[in-house]
Order: structure tokens, then sequence, then C-alpha cells
């Protein structure tokens, strides 16, 4: 069993970014993107101008050595292993549609040398488990949910209720998708079985709704729970995203969708580039993961105690040479990224220490606090889209929204926003009491420990 990388689990670390270029198609000219060498590609685009690109594993040289699955497996399968104590981990594959990231996650998932990262990292768990000698007992579920037009569905299931599910953030668990199955894995055959349903629900909706696999995210996750001995529990997970194809929007509205839709399936993208792009500006600083469905679900394994491999798809394709340069930019940005891997949190049976207090009370301040800055973003958010419509809406018939033509006419649309801004302030408020009262409660608790 490979432990590789264990010993830098509690410093900190990079998201790990790692390239890989598929073999081109049959009537495909390659000559766009090339590896030069296991961390350096070429993207030469369609003008013939070139750039070079860095990162820490590049996947796909001519020769075809070093692209195999088992190959991909190698470079993430620490970050697999970790969650067997207690660490969040996650791997995402970016790319256009037709790059390689369904093939790199999932692959045949019947065939030993093509199936994917899913199977691999459920392999590795299980040796990882037997290998344990401190009595440990674990459980490890399965879970598989897809988020379409914001909206997420349970791909386990097809009962009343699977669609439409919400993000939570549960005491224990983190962030948790409620209502999702979550199936007890015990074997590789009932994985396989498991997820080949999942899969199959994801493209029965594609047939009806557009080739809706290809603009949805899919999201495989499994937990993991450790019982040690003296009655301690652990929890960790590993999340594998299958991200929707990052082409243009002007290619997917081209498709027949209307621009509610195109918008929709774009937030959260252009959300995990914001959030991508905060965690590497200032990590501290305000992150914004409230912005959409996917980066909401992903909280926990992007940032803190978590640890990241995003995998970069590419097509050799000259004709896809300026998709490529746009996915590997995006890599180029979380490189930037430097996450600060806390020991992982373990339940003990008696747990209300002072630091741990100090902690929570901690944690529910920054709670509060992102919550009150999240509200206010939202308010300016709506501002921006009220205002782009009312202009929209003057330009197509002038003189029907008055507030946008004459203000003295109509103070309607001033006053609506002036009372945005009294519900945003009472908001605020009630966030900052609802922090004082849990503060207060946590330090009450405190006093009566010591
Ligand atoms: N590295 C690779 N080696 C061999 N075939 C690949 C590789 N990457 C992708 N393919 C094939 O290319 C096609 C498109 O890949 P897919 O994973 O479906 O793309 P995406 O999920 O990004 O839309 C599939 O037929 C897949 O089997
Ligand atoms: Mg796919």
């Amino acid at each position: 069993m490979v432990r590789s990388g264990e010993a830098q689990i509690c410093g900190i670390s990079n998201v790990r970014v790692i390239a890989r270029v598929r073999p081109p198609f049959q009537p495909e000219k390659p000559g766009g993107t090339a590896c030069l060498s296991d961390s350096t590609l070429e993207v030469v685009s369609q003008d013939g101008s070139s750039l070079h690109f860095t990162f820490d594993k590049v996947h796909g040289l001519p020769s075809g050595a070093g692209n195999t699955q088992a190959d991909i497996f190698s470079d993430v399968q620490d970050i697999v292993l970790s969650t067997l104590q207690g660490f969040n981990g996650c791997v995402m594959a970016y790319g256009q549609t037709g790059s390689g990231k369904t093939y790199t996650l999932a692959g045949d998932l019947d065939s030993n040398t093509e199936q994917g990262l899913l199977t691999r990292s459920v392999k590795h768990l299980a040796q990882g488990i037997s290998e344990m000698t401190d009595g440990s007992e674990f459980q490890v579920h399965l879970s598989v949910v897809e988020i379409y037009c914001e909206s997420i569905k349970d791909l386990l299931s097809d009962g009343p209720g699977s669609t439409s599910l919400a993000v939570q953030q549960d005491k224990e668990l983190g962030i948790i998708i409620a209502g999702a199955t979550k199936v007890a894995v015990t074997n590789e055959s009932e994985l396989v079985e498991l997820t080949q349903q999942g899969l199959a629900r994801r493209t029965v909706a594609s047939t009806s709704v557009n080739a809706a696999s290809s603009r949805s995210h899919c999201l495989i996750t499994l937990t993991v729970q450790r019982h040690l001995p003296g009655g301690s529990v652990m929890h960790g997970k590993l999340t594998l995203v299958d991200l929707a194809g990052s082409e243009r929007q002007d290619k997917t509205l081209a498709e027949g969708l209307t621009f509610e839709e195109g918008k929709l399936i774009n937030k959260s993208l252009s959300a995990l580039g914001n959030v991508v792009k905060a965690l590497a500006d200032n990590p501290s600083g305000h992150i914004p993961y409230r912005n959409s469905k996917l980066t909401r679900a992903l909280q926990d394994t992007l940032g803190g105690k978590a640890r990241m491999a995003l995998i970069i798809c590419c097509s050799p394709a000259a004709a896809n040479a300026a998709e490529t340069l746009s996915s590997l930019r995006f890599g180029t940005r979380a490189k930037g990224i430097m996450t600060s891997v806390q020991a992982p949190a373990v339940e003990t049976p008696a747990d209300s220490t002072h630091a741990e207090i100090a902690e929570r009370v901690e944690a529910v301040c920054n709670e509060v606090l992102q919550g009150a800055r999240d509200m206010i973003e939202e308010v300016r958010t709506l501002r921006e889209e009220n205002a782009r419509l009312q202009a929209q809406a003057n330009a197509a018939h002038p003189g029907l929204i008055p507030g946008h033509v004459d203000n003295a006419r109509g103070a309607g649309v001033p006053i609506a926003l002036l009372l945005m801004d009294v519900i945003t302030v009472v908001m605020c408020l009630v966030a900052v009491c609802t922090a004082v009262c849990k503060v207060v409660d946590l330090v009450s608790r405190w006093m009566h420990n010591v």
C-alpha cells in the first residue's frame, strides 16, 4: 500500500493541478495541445502562436507512455487514503465536453485496465482498511448527485423527493446534501453496480434535456466513518467531481437553450472560478461559496481541512486550442491556492474543552459574519440585476418604467431599493444578535465546565 504524501498531511500544501491530454480521435487533426515533458505542455493556437504551461504533473506524451488510468490514480492515491485519517479530499475533472472527464473519473467501471478513479479509490480504501491494525471499524457510504440548472438531483433514487435537494451544514459531518441516498459500500461489485445505476440515470436525463449530462455536474461522494477503539469517531470524505463541459456560453446558447438556462448552467462554473480566485488571492478573506449550489456543496472539500487535485482534461486537436487554453488558465489560477490543512476533527465522548469551545465561538462568529456578507452580496446582485432589467425594458419600451426615465414621475423603484437596504440592515442585526446569543451560550457552558 502506498502511503506517500502522508507526511505532508498536516503541513501547508498547494492544490495539486494535473493536466491530461487524451489521444486524438480519428478525424481530428492534432497539433493543438501536446505534452513536452511530464510537467509541461504546449498549446499552439490557430494563429500559430504557442504557450507553455507547467503543472504538478502532465500526462499525454505522444508515445502514450505514462497516460494510463493507473498512472492518473497514482497522482491522487494519497488524497484518497487520507480520508481514512479523517480528512476531506476532492478530485475534480475540468475541461470542455469530449476532453476525457468522465473517462478519467469513471472510465469503464468493469474493466481492470480502463476503470477510472472511482473504482480504484474504493479498492484502495478497502486495502487501506484491511491493513489497519489499531482495531478501528470503518463504514463507507456512496452517494451520487447531479447539479443541473442549480437544482440538485439524487442519482441513486427515483423516489419522491429525489430532486431539488438542499445543501446543509451538519454539526458532525460538515456540508451534506440533505436527503441524498447514502448506500453502504462493502465490496467492489456493489459499488460498480450502484454507480452504473446512478450514471445511467444521468444519461436518461440527457436524452430528454438536450444532452444535459455534458451541462450538469456530477458529484460522487464516498464518506468514511472510522470508529476508533475507545469510542471516538472520525469522519472523512472523498468527492469526485465530473464538472459540466467548460465550453463558452455562446456555444451552449447556439444549441437551442434559453438565455436563462444558459445562465444557470454557467453560474456554477463561473462561481467555481470565483471561489478558486478568492482562495488563491486571499484565503482568509470572504470566499463566495454560497453563490452557487456547486461551490456550496464543495465548501468543505475546496478549502480548510481538505486536500484537492484538479485534473484539467485537454483535447489534442488544433480546432479545440482556444477551449484548451481557457481550461489550462483555470488550472493556473487554481495552482495559486494555498490550503492550510488542519488536523482532522475527532469526536470524543467528553469534548467540552476550553480550546474547543473557543474554536466553536470563533466558528460561530465567522459563520455569522459570512452570512451577513453573503446577504449584502445577494442584495447587491439583485440590485444590479434589477438595474439591468430596467435598462432592457426601458430600451424596449421607453417610458414604461418611470423610475428609470424620470424619477419625479415614479418614486416606486427608489422606495423599493430603500426598503431592500432597510431589510438588509435588519437581517444583519438579527444575524449579529443570534451570534451574540450563541457566544453567550457557549461561554456560559464553558464557565459551567471549568
Ligand atoms: N485518455 C483517454 N484514453 C482513451 N480514450 C479516451 C481518453 N479520454 C477520453 N477518451 C474517450 O473520449 C471520449 C470522450 O471522453 P469523455 O470522458 O466522455 O469526455 P467528457 O466527459 O469530458 O465529455 C470517450 O469515448 C472516451 O472513452
Ligand atoms: Mg462526461
